[in-house]
């Protein structure tokens, strides 16, 4: 049988210019061997080169100050088309795309998703910002083709008890999330701690709207999902861009999705629901955060 092997004097396939054997070869061993005790490991086209990062950590800057900018502006009696139409303008004057406009047919270049809204809701001039409101602004920007991915959420005037908790307990989600991220741990991990955090906060996870890998595409592999088991699921190895981007639900996790839109997913309760995300890398050490 013939098997392809990657000359061990070529360069490498991450684009440093030095000889495989030197480079990436002893990584790509190590994965090797965890894929023979059958673990699901990462396939070569999801692991990223230093270049593809510094291109994604660049397109993170600039979505970093869209939402530092939103964050500025935003507040009672606005519309959530003034937010979209600021992460449009801002994202194109600095030479990125936003990703969400057009995107398998999304209208706008943002989410805005209010209070019972779990994601995907879209900016609309009669959409008005109230007094109470929770509301989650969801910016994705492309920058010389790379993406990257995070949401916040924003609290209105005097939002009550309950809501800023959820809001709160959801970030402590996301920031425990990205705690469990180790190279050479696993997927479940992540999952296991935000469910275990939310659960004990009487919250539920929704698990079938999760993060994704990106960077080259808006939504690449694995699927990141916000419950999960300790030790299971995909190795985490350096190089890998994903998001974490927890949904909790105060109430049931059951939700819908709007039928004349097909976008908008509400919980099925009509009570609140709270989501933070960012885009990260896996590095040798640790991780490192490339959206806030
Ligand atoms: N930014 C969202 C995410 O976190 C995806 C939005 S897709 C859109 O994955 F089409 F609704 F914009
Ligand atoms: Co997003
Ligand atoms: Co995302």
């Amino acid at each position: 049988m013939f098997k392809l092997k990657i000359n061990r004097n070529a360069p490498c396939w991450c684009g440093s210019e030095i000889k495989y054997k030197s480079c990436h070869m002893a990584f790509d061993d190590k994965i090797a061997r965890f894929k023979r005790e059958g673990v699901i490991v990462p396939s070569h086209d999801i692991i990223k080169t230093p270049e593809q990062i510094e291109g994604i950590r660049k397109a993170g800057k600039l979505n970093t100050m869209v939402l530092d900018k939103v964050a500025e502006v935003i507040k009672e009696g606005m519309s959530t088309l003034e937010i979209d139409t600021l992460v449009h303008d801002l994202i194109v004057e600095n030479g990125g795309v936003p990703a969400c406009l057009g995107y398998q047919g999304f209208p706008k270049s943002c989410c805005t998703s209010i209070n019972d809204v779990i994601c995907h809701g879209i900016p609309s001039e009669d959409e008005i910002l109230k007094d109470g409101d929770i509301i989650n602004v969801d910016v994705t920007t492309i920058l010389d083709g790379y993406y990257a991915d995070a949401s916040r959420m924003f609290m209105i005037g005097n939002v009550k008890e309950e809501d800023r908790k959820l809001v709160e307990v959801t970030k402590e989600c996301l920031e425990l999330g990205v705690k469990a991220v180790k190279p050479w741990g696993r997927l479940g991990d992540i999952g296991y701690v935000i469910d275990k955090h939310a659960t004990e906060h009487g919250y539920q996870v929704v698990a079938d709207i999760g993060g994704h890998g990106t960077g080259v595409e808006f939504h690449e592999d694995p699927y990141v999902c916000h419950i999960g088991e300790e030790g299971t699921g995909m190795l985490l190895v350096p190089g890998m861009v994903f998001t974490i981007e927890p949904m909790i639900n105060m109430g049931e996790e059951d939700f819908y999705t709007d039928e004349e839109n097909g976008w908008t997913v509400r919980t099925e309760d009509g009570k609140p629901s709270a989501q933070w995300e960012y885009t990260l890398v896996v590095t040798e050490t640790g991780i490192e955060i490339l959206t806030y």
